[in-house]
C-alpha cells in the first residue's frame, strides 16, 4: 500500500480488538525513532497500555478498549510538528494494517508511562490497534472553500488539496487555507482548537498529493 492509497483507506477508528501489536512493533519504533531524529521531538510508542484510556474499563469517551498509543511529546510551540510526524506515523500504521485516530481530549494524559524531559510535556496522543471496524471516510468542506489560487488550479495543486481534503483534523473541523502563488505554497490554521495540530496533519497530506518536487512552502 503506497501513501496515497493510505490516505484513502485511513478513517478515525475508536473501538480495538484484542490483537496485540507485535510484528509491526519494530517497524513502528523504526519509523518513530527517525521522526524524532528529523523533528527534535521525543515520541514514545506505549504498547499494552490501557491505563490511559481508563484502564481496564471497557469504554472511556469514545474508546473501547484501547491499549495502544503513540505519545507525541514535544516543547512549547511545537504543535505543527506533532502534526505533521504523528500524522507520518498514522498513515505508516495504516500501511501495516493497523488503524488509528487522533486524540486531543479524551485520554488521560498523568496516567502515560512516558519520561518526559525538561520542559517538555505530552502534547496529544494517537490511539492505536487492530479496529473492530477500518472507519468511514468523514464529511468535507468543498475544496473551493479550503483554498486560493492565483490563476488556473495547477494539476498538482488540485492533487494535493485532494489528500488534503481527507486529512483528518479535530472534530472533522477543517479550519485551514492553503494559497498557491505559482510554484510557492502557504498552508495556514483558522483560529480554533488544535487548528495548529490540524495544519500539520494536512501539510503532510497536501505534500503526499502535490509531490514535494512540484512546489515549495512559504514559510512565514
Ligand atoms: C488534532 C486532533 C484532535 C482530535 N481529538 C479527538 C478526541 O479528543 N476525541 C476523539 O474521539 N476524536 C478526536 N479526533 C478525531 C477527529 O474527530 C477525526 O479525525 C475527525 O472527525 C475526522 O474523521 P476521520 O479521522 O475519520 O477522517 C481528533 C483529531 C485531530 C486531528
Amino acid at each position: 500500500m503506497d501513501l496515497l492509497e493510505a490516505i484513502k483507506e485511513r478513517h478515525a477508528v475508536r473501538s480495538f480488538t484484542d490483537q496485540r501489536i507485535e510484528g509491526e512493533k519494530a517497524s513502528l519504533q523504526e519509523e518513530i525513532e527517525e521522526c524524532n531524529r528529523e523533528s527534535g521531538l521525543n515520541i514514545q510508542l506505549c504498547l499494552d497500555e490501557p491505563k490511559a484510556f481508563g484502564g481496564m474499563r471497557a469504554h472511556y469517551g469514545k474508546f473501547e478498549n484501547c491499549k495502544n498509543y503513540i505519545a507525541l511529546i514535544g516543547k512549547t510551540g511545537t504543535d505543527e510538528a506533532c502534526g505533521y510526524y504523528g500524522e507520518r506515523l498514522v498513515l505508516k500504521a495504516q500501511q501495516l494494517g493497523l488503524n488509528t485516530c487522533w486524540v486531543g481530549m479524551t485520554y488521560s494524559k498523568s496516567k502515560a508511562p512516558c519520561i518526559l524531559n525538561k520542559g517538555e510535556k505530552i502534547q496529544i496522543v494517537i490511539a492505536l490497534g487492530y479496529g473492530k471496524t477500518a472507519g468511514k471516510p468523514h464529511k468535507s468542506k468543498d475544496m473551493m472553500q479550503l483554498c486560493k489560487i492565483d490563476g488556473e488550479m495547477a494539476d498538482w495543486f488540485k492533487k494535493g488539496m485532494e489528500a488534503a481534503l481527507l486529512a483528518p483534523t479535530a472534530m472533522n473541523q477543517q479550519k485551514f487555507i492553503i494559497t498557491q502563488n505559482g510554484n510557492t505554497v502557504s498552508a495556514k490554521p483558522l483560529p480554533a482548537f488544535f487548528s495548529k495540530f490540524d495544519i500539520g496533519i494536512v501539510k503532510y497530506h497536501f505534500e503526499i498529493g502535490a509531490g514535494i518536487e512540484n512546489f515549495e512552502w512559504k514559510e512565514d
